[in-house]
């Protein structure tokens, strides 16, 4: 049981958002991906004691005791999956409270951010850090996961958990490895929000209609990360923007792109990026674009003048 008040003050733990470089939805079907965190937008749990359990996310407008929440809120249920999993049978009272610089929805990866998060602060909380590897703490993501996803791959909790760039196959143990020159990257949000389960299950139901079909695309997807990951380790930028393009244009076959982002990848490439595709589960969310620093101010603009809501620059070291 945790103790309460050993850790008096505020406890406080954060994970990163991250973009998917390479091969989203085939990564469900076991083709490698490539991903990478973004630490400059992050989701923070802070948790103090209080006198009844509240959980607070000012960005979700909650405010509510925790014993007025039903099982399956998602912050409810990172709190019942992580007392199980600590094998604590109650938890002292505590004040959760929530907040993210990542947007909801939009292929950032704001859930596993959250998750990750506030398992980290109710490990410290609860005294039971020795239990919170990166592992550990991966695992109960991924599970919590699965409420919201149906069928993850698991690579959204493994980056935010681990907080690098990782090739990542379903299953496997998990690789990082060295990025040569770092990959200066923009990324550009449609402002359209885009649940990944739904577009997940569309993948699906079209895949068991044309398996032919879609394994093919998984399969050019798994080449091209194949192919990413040895131009990111020779620094190759120039490869490495070619193969995020040709990306783009399987992830349109698999019809999982939207106009929008279509037009966001023409607007950046017409504006002379190395390479651009959407991110994540697509039909909305982001879209990342691989650019020199001497061409960012004209690709930048080239985004605003088309319908890009915010545009973060991340460097991928
Ligand atoms: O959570 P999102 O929108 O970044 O999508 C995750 C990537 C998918 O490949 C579409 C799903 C998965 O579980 O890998």
């Amino acid at each position: 049981m945790c103790k309460e008040g050993s850790q008096p003050g505020l406890i406080s733990a954060s994970a990163p958002g991250k973009v998917i470089l390479f091969g989203e939805h085939a990564v469900v079907y076991g083709r490698p991906a490539i991903a990478a965190p973004v630490s400059q937008s992050r989701a923070t749990a802070t948790i103090h004691s209080s006198k009844e359990t509240l959980l607070i996310a000012p960005d979700l407008g909650i405010k509510r005791p925790l014993s007025q929440t039903s099982l399956d809120d998602p912050l409810a249920a990172v709190i019942h999956h992580f007392q199980r999993a600590a094998d604590l049978p109650t938890l002292p009272p505590f004040t959760l409270t929530v907040s993210s610089q990542l947007p909801i929805a939009s292929g950032l990866g704001s859930g596993a951010a959250i998750s990750a998060a506030i398992i980290r602060a109710l490990a410290d909380f609860c005294a039971v850090t020795e239990l919170a590897t990166d592992e550990w703490v991966s695992a109960l993501t991924y599970e919590v996961e699965k409420l919201h996803h149906g069928t993850p791959s698991g690579i959204d909790n493994t980056v935010v958990v681990y907080e690098k760039p990782i090739y990542f196959v379903k299953g496997e143990p998990i690789e990082t490895f060295t990025v040569k020159r770092p990959l200066h990257l923009l990324i550009a949000d449609s402002g359209i929000s885009s649940k990944t389960v739904d577009v997940v299950m569309d993948v699906r139901r079209r895949w068991e209609r044309e398996t032919a079909v879609f394994n093919r695309l998984f399969d050019q997807c798994g080449t091209i990360a194949h192919s990413a990951r040895t131009a990111i380790g020779t620094g190759d930028l120039l490869e490495i923007g070619r193969l995020m393009t040709e990306n783009h244009h399987l992830l349109q076959k698999m019809s999982v792109s939207a106009p929008i982002l279509d037009r966001l990848v023409g607007a950046a490439m017409d504006a002379g990026a190395m390479g651009a595709k959407l991110s994540g589960a697509g039909r909305g969310g982001n879209v990342i674009v691989l650019v020199d620093e001497g061409r960012e101010t004209a690709v930048v603009q080239a985004l605003l003048a088309n319908s890009a809501k915010t545009i973060m620059s991340s460097n991928i070291l």
